[in-house]
């Protein structure tokens, strides 16, 4: 081993600054003759000793003329600190008229919905076809096996029946309380039922076209790596962290339940081998500083975190950060961030639980059709009640606005990959191996997965490090 100050030292005195990944890298090797090499081979107009100047660290430039650029992270919404506490009932009007304005704007760019009031008042609406935009308030079966709904908009309440028999039926089967639809229809000859004919949802266009980087950069795609837990596995964390080193990914997304926390489930104590939140995060920490420093860290919290577990979510607190490193971003969850452009929306995914138990056939397998149930409805968690706590600010922070390139999630421990009209659906698995209660549940899990974006061209590739 070399020692790390003597290391800069001899760089310093050729006025040389040293990148932190060189100096671990040659403390490592324990040869000074590389420090010799290096400062031989070195381009007279540099300033920095990067790792590029490494002997046989070159990394490869594919067609000899792209080179990375520094990384470039926006984070859109879900930086610290923009989510607070709930205050008033006020706020949940306000969080639901939101969510109501913001869909029903876009569902209204695609029919001209009449408001709930005017179809119930007008009798002409008993022979015409009329469009109506509205809240999901209820959902239930009728005893023929219709699906019935009560459908809310700010001027009144209307019961809709959705028959079985019609086509479509199936979409109308999956309706969640609180989503934000369309229906055409008529309403009955006594006036007070809607029969709808179709169903529109404020769903991603048949057009959307994403975003592509300009510029050559790769991003790392994982969540729910547990540390603390029994199961977390440290091998193939290592694999992976061996694999980031010579790799040229500038960026590493982690969509929450990055430790395993406490008091997250009853018994949870014996299924750990740190038992205190602190030293949990100082372990996570350690991790993400061993990990090139060049690489761009954004760290979003999942319900096994030691914050609130009410979406949004906010970042891991100051107090739990001591170990990470500055290359670590903290955001909330859901947060949207961009890198070089490209719109990565990460949620952690509590709302699958919900939707595998009120969708039909859905299953935690098939974690990317319910990522793509969330983009029909442009919402990250949908109902309101269930078992995903919603904290109702002022605005609604679970909508999937603006469309994202990817979305990208976790929770499920079981890794989805689809495409749904241009968005990338990502749900990155684990880092955990099947627990007690996922056996008991009959859940395989998909642990140590990562998933390799291409900025450029957006195609994605599943590494597998189990
Ligand atoms: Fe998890
Ligand atoms: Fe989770």
């Amino acid at each position: 081993m070399l020692d790390a100050a003597s290391i800069v030292r001899r760089f310093l005195d050729t006025k040389l600054q040293v990148h932190p990944d060189v100096v671990r890298y040659l403390s490592e090797k324990g040869d000074p003759s590389l420090i010799d090499q290096i400062l031989g081979d070195i381009p007279p107009d540099a300033v920095v000793v990067s790792p590029r100047h490494i002997p046989g660290m070159v990394p490869t430039v594919r067609d000899g003329a792209r080179f990375l650029t520094d990384p470039q992270v926006e984070v859109v919404w879900g930086s610290a600190g923009s989510t607070g506490g709930v205050s008033s009932l006020e706020n949940y009007s306000r969080f639901f008229r939101h969510r109501y304005d913001t869909l029903g704007g876009i569902i209204r760019g695609r029919m001209n919905g009449i408001p709930i009031e005017a179809v119930l008042k007008n009798s002409r609406y008993r022979q015409e076809e009329a469009s109506i935009i509205g809240m999901v308030a209820e959902v239930r079966t009728s005893a023929k096996g219709h699906r019935m709904i009560d459908l809310e908009d700010t001027t009144g309440t209307i019961p809709v029946l959705f028959n079985k028999n019609r086509e479509g039926f199936s979409e109308a089967e999956k309706i969640l309380p609180d989503e934000v639809i369309g229906v055409r229809g008529k309403l009955s000859q006594e006036g007070k039922l809607f029969f709808a004919e179709s169903l529109v949802r404020p769903d991603i266009p048949n057009s959307n076209a994403p975003f592509t980087s300009h510029e050559p950069g790769k991003a790392v795609l994982i969540s729910d790596i547990h540390v603390g837990s029994n199961t977390f596995l440290p091998e193939a964390w290592e694999r992976f962290a061996a694999w980031l080193e010579g790799s040229d990914v500038s960026y590493l997304l982690i969509a929450g339940d990055a430790v395993d926390g406490i008091g997250i489930y009853p018994g949870q104590e014996s299924e750990l081998v740190i038992p205190n939140i602190f030293d949990q995060y100082d372990m996570l920490g350690d991790m993400m500083s061993a990990l090139p420093s060049h690489i761009r860290i954004i760290l979003g919290p999942g319900n096994h975190d030691v914050v609130r577990g009410a979406e949004p979510q906010p970042c891991i607190p100051e107090q739990f950060r001591s170990h990470f490193p500055h290359n670590c971003t903290f955001v909330e969850n859901p947060a949207f961030v961009r890198l070089q452009g490209v719109g990565v929306l990460m949620y952690h995914g509590r709302s699958i639980d919900d939707m595998v138990a009120s969708i039909q056939g859905a299953s935690y397998e098939r974690a990317g059709d319910m990522m793509e149930e969330m983009a029909k409805r442009r919402l990250l968690a949908a109902s309101y009640g269930k078992r995903t706590p919603i904290a109702a600010h002022e605005q609604d922070r679970l909508l999937i606005d603006p469309i994202p390139e990817v979305l990208h999630t976790g929770h499920v421990h079981v890794m989805g990959l689809t495409s749904y009209r241009g968005v990338l659906c990502i749900n990155a698995g684990t880092w955990q191996s099947q627990t007690a209660f996922q056996k008991q549940m009959n859940l395989v899990p998909t642990p140590a997965r990562a998933v390799l974006l291409d900025l450029q061209t957006l195609r994605p590739e599943v590494l597998d490090f189990s």
